[in-house]
């Protein structure tokens, strides 16, 4: 089976790429199943009810989230009932959230999703390693096929967390820094990895934010808004083959769909 994991998507942007492309992708791609980061989606940073519902239309079928779930507090409703979004399984086990989802694929496979945060230059968290632990154990397990996003910030930590779930998830795919990495493989244990799948959002920006903005704040002091940037948008994400009888990986495959590509990606009248 085929699953396409998006990374972060960054505010309106970010949104309108992905309703305009995942049809299309879905089609051309032949994908069964298509996750998505969330995290940035409303305004740059959280996520709202209404573009939970506006994602799930779009033909998303699970949401991951990272260090900016909880920015919008209405979110929490969306987190506590809907089954195909979940929380950072290494926060607080008071905190709002599920720590995986079960879903199923358009070919009628199931499909465990959890995040993660890492703890290198980012707020204290629980382990993410026995969180890892903690919800491969939990999920059912005739669920063989697997995806984690680990949300963090340094490399080391991805490359650690793909070589921990080596054989033991279907998938180990980085968010966060919202850029790309050219390092995605599979493990020697059947797992796919990469460090980073990269955002979907504008890339003429400093991280998905106005350029200007960031660079007056870094060299004067002075705050300013982040804003959400709009220039050069592209959709970032991996595509990754799976068996579903074992859950390995057997390819991954690094897409980037940029805004001179939609126009060819329009799902036809077939
Ligand atoms: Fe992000
Ligand atoms: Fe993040």
């Amino acid at each position: 089976m085929r699953i396409l994991f998006i990374g972060d998507i960054v505010g309106k942007p970010g949104r309108q790429i992905v309703c305009q492309a995942v049809q299309g992708l879905v089609a051309e791609k032949k994908l069964d199943l298509v996750i998505a980061n969330a995290e940035n989606a409303a305004g740059g940073s959280g996520l709202t009810p209404a573009i939970y519902r506006e994602l799930i239309r779009a033909g998303v079928d699970a949401i991951t989230l990272g260090d900016h779930i909880y920015r919008r507090r209405e979110i929490y409703s969306v987190l506590e009932s809907e089954p195909n979004i979940v929380k950072p399984a290494n926060l607080p086990p008071e905190s709002v959230g599920r720590e995986w989802a079960v879903v199923q694929g358009r070919n009628g496979v199931r499909v465990g999703v959890g995040c993660l945060l890492g703890r290198l230059f980012m707020k204290p968290v629980d382990s993410p390693w026995q969180a890892a632990d903690r919800i491969l154990a939990d999920m059912p397990s005739d669920v063989r096929v697997r995806l984690i996003d680990f949300h963090a910030e340094a490399t080391s930590d991805m490359q650690l967390m793909g070589r921990y779930l080596d054989g033991r998830a279907t998938a180990v795919l980085g968010t966060h820094t919202h850029v790309p990495t050219a390092d995605e493989c599979v493990l020697p244990g059947g797992t796919a990895f990469q460090c980073d799948v990269g955002m979907t959002g504008p890339f003429e920006s400093i991280i998905g934010r106005r350029i200007d903005r960031v660079m007056e704040t870094t060299l004067t002091g002075r705050p300013t808004e982040f804003d959400v940037a709009t220039g050069d948008v592209r959709l970032c994400g991996s595509i990754v083959t799976a068996d579903p009888a074992t859950g390995r990986a057997s390819a991954i495959e690094r897409l980037c769909v940029r805004e001179s590509d939609l126009a060819a990606l329009q799902p036809s009248e077939k």
